[in-house]
């Protein structure tokens, strides 16, 4: 389903606006200042553990927060989105920043790059909005070469009644709320081994890796019910929870 959401990432103010208004201050709004933009992109780069000079793709990049991130540390970066609007905002920031970054307008869901073409991948946010989340992940574990991270940030089904409550209203505007589970499962299904996790308030912050040792599984399609809670036995897939690792 798609709705207001992903339509409005198609005007030229949201894309203006997103990043100084929203993107650089939601991360403390939603963890309660636990933890901050500044934390989030140094937690990406570190758990990326990727040298200059390698290649990662960013995808559904918006005004290319991670992409520009990663181009400023030498990475050779391309960032994919499909609204023109997001797409001249982040071109016109990387001129400004000095950052050399590939600015590609596609489908995260058909990438226009060929099989383990990356060194690592990045989505920051995009999982909520993408049509068809386990699609967008068999994409990313086919472009990225074996052993390659992906580091995704996304926002997850909430654990409280207020925070349901908010997210049933914003399912209406197009975004998805999985439970962290849920994505673990479409990774594994799609090749990509859940490394690191770690939840802080509505927010998770992930890392798989491509290969790691499994096999795929066999793919499923989408279930309209993906976001209902997560079962427990399916909750082994957080390691920082189930080992009491800091938070
Ligand atoms: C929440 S924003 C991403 C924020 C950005 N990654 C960041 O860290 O600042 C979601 C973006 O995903 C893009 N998007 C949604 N569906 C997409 C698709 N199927 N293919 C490519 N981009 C998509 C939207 O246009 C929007 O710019």
């Amino acid at each position: 389903m798609t709705g207001p959401a992903q339509w409005s990432n198609h005007l030229w103010l949201t894309a203006r606006l997103y990043e100084p208004l929203w993107r650089r201050h939601s991360v403390a709004l939603m963890t309660g200042r636990s933890f901050d933009t500044a934390r989030e992109l140094a937690s990406m780069h570190k758990h990326l553990g990727l040298p200059p000079g390698s290649t990662v793709v960013d995808l559904g990049c918006s005004a290319g927060l991670y992409a520009r991130t990663l181009a400023a540390a030498g990475m050779n970066v391309s960032a994919v989105d499909v609204s023109r609007a997001f797409l001249a905002e982040g071109a016109r920031l990387a001129r400004r920043e000095g950052r050399d970054v590939r600015f590609v307008r596609a489908d995260v869901l058909a990438l226009p790059f060929d099989d383990a073409a990356f060194d690592g991948a990045v989505s920051g946010g995009s999982l909520n909005e993408f049509s068809d989340p386990a699609q967008a992940l068999r994409e990313a574990a086919r472009v990225l070469r074996d052993g390659a991270p992906l580091w995704l940030m996304y926002a997850a089904r909430a654990e409280g009644v207020a925070g349901r409550a908010l997210q049933g209203a914003l399912r209406a505007s197009g975004l998805r709320f999985p439970a962290p589970a849920q994505v673990d499962a479409w990774a594994l299904a799609a090749g990509l081994t859940p490394e690191r996790s770690e939840r802080r308030g509505p927010l998770v912050f992930a890392l798989y890796r491509r290969g790691g040792g499994l096999p795929p599984l066999a793919t499923t399609s989408p279930s309209p019910g993906w976001d209902r809670p997560t079962p427990r036995r399916n909750r082994r897939f957080n390691w920082e929870r189930e080992s009491g690792a800091r938070r």
